[in-house]
């Protein structure tokens, strides 16, 4: 029986509510299609911080470096440490584990409502792939002059011929496996240098992918169009930063943040890739047991085609969209569901005969 060795990382806020139902549809998948998980609780967070004063150990890296994957909750608690210093580990995670290739669905599931009027599931149905490795998430900069009239930051973003190239093949291979149109984010007409690399270089990379149809569209515009023609997305291949902003826009149009699945992806599986939610710790909803599991469930979806059990990943998937079809949610759906009730939804349709 193959066992795969999964760090569980629920993190602060809503990220130990919607973690533990990923975990119980894991093991309902498991249970069903005859692996095991072998998992590692994680307890790094704003509570690991009040306790020992760090918010995760030095060997943190190590620690998670051994597992097959990792299933994060979400981070963050801002009403007692600043989100510079609670996120830090977080992007050092994809960063040092080389996770350059971030995953976003957006997709509107039949029996959920989205806000843009006269846009149905057939309209909604893309992936945004953000570079999650460099771009403006390097740790690059500095503050100077601190508090003086004259104080200044500096805060500079990194884009390597390699770094765009690799994420723009993953892009256009991705597309072949799809509709085979992908859409290149720029911004080439304010930024000129960065931006007019990532130009050039899909320029270069696009001819050895003639069968995918391709554009490129400046960021604003791409914001637009995802409300105005999200029917033209299928890959959307973006920065960092511009992939980071468009995918809580993309989830909004797909039903909410509570639905919207992210891998970090080691392609090359060097290192442990993370499985999370777009979403982040809610405080404004956490303790109530009402947030939506779907996205940390899906996320876990993921993790499963990743490991090498798409049947149960597929399984984990349809289970999720006959619980929506049905009409069953948590209030952000305006469904009457607890967590633990969508939760429980879910668990038993992976688990039906
Ligand atoms: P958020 O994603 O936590 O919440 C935005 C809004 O969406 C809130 O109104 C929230 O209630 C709602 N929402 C989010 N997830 C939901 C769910 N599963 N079910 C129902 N409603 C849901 O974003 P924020 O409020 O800007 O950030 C809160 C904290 O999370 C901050 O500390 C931020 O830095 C952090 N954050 C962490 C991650 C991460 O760990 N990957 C991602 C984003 C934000
Ligand atoms: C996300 C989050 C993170 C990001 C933050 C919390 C560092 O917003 O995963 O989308 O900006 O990547
Ligand atoms: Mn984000």
């Amino acid at each position: 029986m193959p066992e795969y060795r999964l760090a569980v990382y629920p993190g602060d806020g809503i990220g130990p509510e919607v973690t533990a139902e990923a975990v119980r549809a894991l093991e309902a998948a498991a249970a069903r299609f005859g692996f095991s998980l072998r998992l590692t609780d994680i307890p790094w967070g704003i509570e690991h911080w009040e306790r020992t004063g760090k918010l995760v150990p030095d060997d943190f890296l190590d620690q998670l470096r051994p597992h097959d994957a990792i299933l994060l909750g979400a981070l963050g608690w801002p009403a007692k440490l600043p989100d510079h210093l609670t996120l830090a580990p977080l992007v050092k995670i994809r960063q040092s584990f080389d996770q350059y290739a971030c995953l976003r669905p957006a997709k509107l599931y039949p029996g959920v409502r989205g806000p843009l009027a006269d846009k149905g599931p057939a309209d909604i149905d893309f992936v945004v792939l953000r570079e999650n490795s460099e771009g403006e998430y390097l740790d690059l900069g500095n503050r100077f002059h601190v508090g003086r009239p004259d104080e200044f930051a500096l805060q500079t973003a990194v884009h390597t011929r390699k770094g765009v190239e690799r994420v723009l093949r993953f892009g256009f291979q991705l597309a072949q496996t799809r509709r085979k149109r992908l859409t290149m984010i720029t911004k080439s007409n304010a930024l000129r240098y960065a931006y007019v690399l990532w130009d050039d270089l899909f320029d270069e990379v696009r001819g050895d992918y003639a069968d995918v149809e391709a554009d490129k569209q400046h960021a604003d515009a791409a914001a637009m169009n995802f409300v105005r023609r999200p029917e033209h997305f299928d890959v959307v291949v973006a920065s960092n930063l511009f992939g980071d902003l468009l995918t809580d826009l993309g989830g909004v149009i797909s039903g909410g943040l509570g639905l919207a699945a992210s891998t970090n992806t080691n392609p090359e599986r060097q290192y442990p890739s993370m499985f999370e939610p777009v979403h982040g710790s809610a405080p404004d909803i956490a303790g109530q047991g009402i947030a939506n599991p779907v996205a940390a469930i899906l996320s876990a979806s993921m993790l499963l085609d990743w490991v090498g059990q798409p049947q149960a990943a597929a399984r984990v998937r349809s289970a999720v969209e006959q619980t929506l079809a049905a009409g069953l949610g948590t209030p952000d759906l305006g469904g009457k569901l607890t967590t633990r009730g969508l939760g429980d939804e879910i668990a038993g349709r992976i688990a039906a005969k």
